[in-house]
């Protein structure tokens, strides 16, 4: 890891956890020093976080990953948990033909 990233980060606050290589977002495979990266880097919410690691832009919309995020941020910036937003959710989406919805109206004429 970055000797930089060792022992602070840009705000100067202490990182507590030498755990660096921890998988925080199991979909996008991004790791605790690379959030920490980010954050030196000066991504502040989980929103700059998400743009810079693809952290959130998983299969599961970071149901998974968010709340981790939001901790290390509040680690980091000193913050409660609770003054850091959530990413936005968007509910996934994937494309339908009109066919098949075509067909759902011919099975269920109620
Ligand atoms: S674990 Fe981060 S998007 Fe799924």
């Amino acid at each position: 890891m970055d000797n930089m990233l060792k022992d602070s980060v840009a705000c100067g606050c202490e990182i507590q956890s030498e755990d660096w290589d921890l998988i925080i977002c199991r979909c996008e495979e991004v790791t605790r020093g690379d959030i920490l990266r980010a954050i030196n880097e000066g991504a502040t919410t989980v929103e700059e976080i998400k743009r810079r690691t693809r952290a959130g832009m998983g299969l599961c919309q970071s149901k998974t990953c968010c709340r981790s995020v939001q901790k290390i941020i509040a680690e980091v910036t000193g913050q409660p948990v609770s003054n850091i937003p959530p990413f936005t959710s968007r509910p996934p989406a994937r494309p339908v033909s009109i066919a098949v919805l075509a067909s759902l109206s011919e099975e269920d004429p109620q």
